[in-house]
């Protein structure tokens, strides 16, 4: 049984997934809760992953650890099957060996993609592309290893903690083009990190293994995912929708990627789990939580060099320009302290809008 003493080991933790896995565990009382990334451990040396493992005595892996450049993937199939199919073997066999629960998070690339029928969990697999290939093989392996498995699989990730589609469309209207080509003919559904964290912490309590398919709701392509992303975050961007074919001559040397990820949730209903919130639900949250992330930053990096200067413990802040109003100003200032949390204990505010001053009092950590 799980309880909020278990051990839980995180994998991938600098990535997009492992970062929201650990910060879900730690919200919901787990006490035992390890982030690693590959400094920690190679998951690709074998006789590290079962020392690792044998020493910590996990209760729950959850392994979200793996090679995701897909075109990159195809010039280096060796290494690439090192870290998809031999690391979660290694793991898997570690898992068994001190009787752990394996979570394996796996992708819409393990079949063909064609069609435009949503993919059972058991319907056969091909392995497109080089990342395709040796993610099923990982799914294989996780099998044949142990019983205790949750094989989940995801497609267009996005999270708080890494690269994804989302960012690299705002960067590039950030770099200030105006027009983008967008393909219009490959099918599927975004996750949401933050989403899917909670899902598998619901999973990790039962015993309900097997393979899932946890996408957010809902499918598009991703020129309808692009227009909604420049639609809530208020940019005005023309997105041109192209072809895969079309678009593999703009931009040569690309992975095959499938134009049917559409995947069903039988097995997730069946089990009585809950699916996602829908894809637009999710990405209206994520822009918003990228927002205050990147005012957060902003904002401490604003105020940490002036908390450091300052001797008595006390600031008043004006209003800084670039602000359209004093309550963005407050805003701005709020995240700035959430985000000093580690180094600010006690924070009283006081509000001046006739002057539009912020005042501070302020006790550190440690005094
Ligand atoms: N991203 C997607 O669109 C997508 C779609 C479907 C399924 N998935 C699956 O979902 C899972 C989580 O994806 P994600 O987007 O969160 O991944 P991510 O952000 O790319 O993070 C993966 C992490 O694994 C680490 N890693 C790579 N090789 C390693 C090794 N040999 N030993 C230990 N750690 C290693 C990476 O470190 P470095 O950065 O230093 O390499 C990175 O921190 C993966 O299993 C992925 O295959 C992802």
């Amino acid at each position: 049984m799980i309880t909020k003493d278990s051990r839980i080991l995180v994998t991938g933790f600098k990535g997009q997934l492992g970062y929201d896995c650990v910060r879900e565990l730690k919200e919901r009382g787990y006490t035992n809760v390890l982030g690693i990334d590959i400094e920690d451990l190679d998951i690709t040396d074998e006789q590290a992953v079962h020392k690792f493992i044998n020493d910590y005595k996990p209760n729950v892996v959850m392994h979200n650890a793996a090679w995701t450049a897909v075109d990159k993937a195809e010039q280096m199939p060796d290494a690439v099957y090192k870290v998809n199919s031999l690391g979660p073997k290694y793991i898997a066999e570690a898992c068994k060996e001190v009787d752990a629960t394996m979570f394996y998070i796996s992708t819409d690339y393990v079949f063909e993609g064609k069609g435009d029928k949503a993919y059972e969990v058991d319907d056969p697999k091909v392995g497109l592309s080089v990342y395709g290939k040796t993610k099923s093989q990982g799914e294989d392996f996780v099998r044949q290893a142990i019983d205790k498995y949750f094989i989940i699989r995801i497609s267009w990730v996005f999270g708080i903690n890494g690269k994804n589609f989302i960012k690299t469309m705002l960067s590039l209207a950030e770099r200030g083009l105006k027009e983008l080509n967008v393909v219009c003919d490959q099918i599927g559904s975004p996750t949401y990190t933050y989403d899917l964290s909670k899902l598998m912490c619901d999973m990790m309590v039962t015993d309900k293994y097997g393979i899932y398919h946890t996408t957010n709701e809902g499918f598009c392509s991703w020129a309808e995912f692009a227009s909604y992303i420049f639609k809530v975050a208020g940019i005005d961007m023309k997105v041109n929708p192209v072809t895969t074919e079309e678009y593999k001559k703009l931009v040569p040397n690309q992975a095959d990627r499938p134009l049917n990820s559409r995947m069903s949730k039988s097995s997730l209903d069946k089990a009585g789990f809950n699916r996602l919130p829908s894809w637009q639900d999710a990405t209206e949250r994520y822009i918003k939580q990228l927002i205050i992330h990147y005012n957060s930053v902003d904002a401490s990096l604003y105020l940490l060099p002036l908390i450091k200067k300052n001797s008595i413990n006390t600031l008043e802040l004006k209003m800084l320009n670039q602000f359209v109003s004093y309550n963005s100003f407050c805003d701005f200032v709020k995240c700035g302290i959430n985000n000093l949390g580690n180094i600010l204990k006690e924070v009283y505010t006081s509000y001046n809008e006739k002057d539009q001053i912020i005042s501070l009092e302020y006790t550190l950590q440690g005094e």
